[in-house]
């Protein structure tokens, strides 16, 4: 990990600061109460260890590279500040603080959080291989390291599913986003159309476990777990109705490629 541009940013990896508030140091919930898969810390992150080495690979073999078109649609929608700071949260192997990366100026600075070290290794190595400047921290986002209203803008994709309590998880990227800065969220979703709906959810429940469990070689059957927490996930008002709850307003949510996806951004109360 990058410990001298952490140092320099003054972020301490994997440590939570004295700023936070007191509500946030309860040992956050490990599973929301109407969660029937198990979304515990420990569970996620060792999954996510196991498949680090070829998640990008089936990333852009399940999604034939629809991936990376939903990254630079993200980028567009919700772009870099001229001067600032974002934050992209649950980043993985790091694509999307990456796409900020290329896209942003000389005083912006670009942090990427996830609590999985094997996943943020592969970003860490991409980082080096491109010369983006990107901090990488190791981090919950139930506990982010960062004293209030430190960001611009705070990002989030296909990772808000799959942190165990998804109002803890936006209470923090709110309370770590400044008055006015955005927030946006890139997440599966269900498409409306019925008849789309039936042939994407066979594909989806039949074929797309099995390819991805077969190809990421994993014991934890993450490519079912991928299927079962897209399927219980909040979309659409739903999801807006936790945003604004998290204290957010002008909540706007962009539907992709037929819904299987989709955009969502919102700003900070001021
Ligand atoms: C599906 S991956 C998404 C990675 C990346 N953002 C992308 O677009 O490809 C979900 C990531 O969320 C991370 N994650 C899940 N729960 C987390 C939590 N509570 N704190 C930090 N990271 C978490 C996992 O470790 C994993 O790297």
């Amino acid at each position: 990990m990058g410990h001298h541009s952490l140092a320099a940013a003054g972020f301490r990896p994997g440590c939570r600061m004295a700023e936070r508030s007191p509500a946030l140091s309860e040992p956050p919930r490990e599973r929301a109460a109407d969660a029937t898969v198990d979304k515990s810390g420990a569970r996620v992150r060792g999954m996510f260890a196991e498949i680090a080495p070829r998640y990008d690979l089936v990333n852009r073999m399940l999604s034939g590279g629809i991936d990376v078109w939903w990254r630079h649609v993200t980028v567009s929608r919700a772009p870099p500040p001229a001067a600032g700071a974002i934050l992209d949260v649950c980043t993985g192997t790091g694509d999307l603080a990456l796409a900020y990366a290329a896209k942003s100026g000389p005083h912006v600075r670009v942090v990427a959080s996830d609590f999985c070290r094997p996943m943020l290794d592969r970003g860490i190595e991409k980082s080096q291989r491109s010369g983006a400047r990107v901090e990488w921290i190791e981090a919950d986002a139930m506990r982010l390291p960062f004293p209030d209203a430190t960001f611009d803008l705070v990002t989030v994709a296909f990772g808000l599913r799959n942190i165990a309590d998804t109002a803890t998880g936006l209470a923090e990227m709110a309370r770590v986003c400044r008055p006015g800065g955005r927030l946006a969220i890139l997440e599966f979703a269900l498409p409306r159309n019925r008849l789309i709906r039936t042939g994407y959810l066979w594909y989806f429940r039949n074929v797309l476990p099995r390819l991805g469990n077969a190809v990421a070689r994993n014991g934890s059957d993450a490519y079912t777990y991928l299927n079962r927490s897209v399927e219980e996930f909040p979309t659409g008002e739903a999801l807006a109705t936790l945003v604004r709850a998290a204290g957010f307003t002008q909540v706007d949510s962009l539907p992709l490629t037929g819904g299987i996806a989709a955009l969502t951004i919102a700003t900070r109360q001021a």
